[in-house]
């Protein structure tokens, strides 16, 4: 790892990395998480502002005891309108822990702005062929169209209430949603202009939580 990032710091012409994250985590690994311990000599060397871990999907909660032990200055997770798991623990735990949260996937991969019909289909080679294959996109579909009576009164279209909804928590640092336009870009930075959701109506879309398991296969 070491040698990893001192060759990151070469290619990127820098000698700080602000956030360095870990891709992915194993609840396995709590019992000895060597990566940090290293990470953090890193960061006291000064080649490392902040250290980081992206929740692996099958098991996010499995970040909690990183936090716990103070092994990470932030975490990258799935939260949105559908995903709203870590509301129980993972996010009050970053409160407790003064953990910075990123949030990822805030439109569960599109579904959540409305754009998509039950009959989309998505060509060869994009991920999201198999994500919402067979009934998936089918289901989802019909589940964000279920949002939108709720969004009447908020001044808001559907991907704009998808990113207000994952800012609202007080756990949330910032959301990374997707953007391969500019228009997609300007569209989503705009958000932070609009009215925040009020608590009614952020009971309202907690509604709208979906517990349908793990959705990437495959991956
Ligand atoms: N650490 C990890 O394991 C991990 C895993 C997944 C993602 N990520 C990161 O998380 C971030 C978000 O993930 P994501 O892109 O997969 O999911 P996402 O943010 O839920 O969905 C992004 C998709 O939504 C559409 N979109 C974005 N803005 C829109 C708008 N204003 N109006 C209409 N459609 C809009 C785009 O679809 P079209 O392409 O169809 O235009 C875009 O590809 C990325 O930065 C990614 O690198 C990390």
């Amino acid at each position: 790892m070491r040698q990893n990032i001192e060759e990151r710091l070469r290619s990127l012409g820098t000698d700080t990395i602000d956030l360095l994250q870990l891709h992915t985590w194993t609840r396995a690994w709590n019992r000895n998480p060597q990566p940090f311990a290293l990470l953090r000599t890193l960061q006291k060397e000064g080649k490392i502002r902040a250290i980081g871990v992206s929740t692996p999907e099958h098991d996010q909660n499995s970040v909690i005891d990183l936090m716990r032990g103070g092994w990470v200055d932030s975490v990258q997770v799935i939260y949105n309108l559908f995903e709203q798991e870590p509301a129980a623990e993972l996010l009050p735990v970053a409160q407790e822990t003064g953990t910075a949260i990123i949030v990822r996937v805030a439109f569960d991969e599109g579904v959540l702005t409305g754009k998509f019909k039950e009959d989309t289909t998505f060509p060869d080679g994009d991920f999201r062929q198999r994500y919402f294959q067979g009934d998936r996109i089918r289901r989802a579909v019909q589940r964000a169209a279920a949002i939108e009576p709720d969004l009447v009164g908020t001044g808001l279209t559907l991907p704009e209430a998808a990113l207000k909804f994952a800012l609202a928590h007080p756990a949330v640092s910032t959301v990374i949603p997707g953007m391969r336009r500019v228009s997609q870009a300007d569209a989503n930075c705009s958000v932070s202009e609009k009215p925040n959701l009020t608590d009614v109506q952020l009971k309202r879309l907690q509604r709208h939580r979906w517990n349908r398991g793990l959705w990437y296969p495959g991956k």
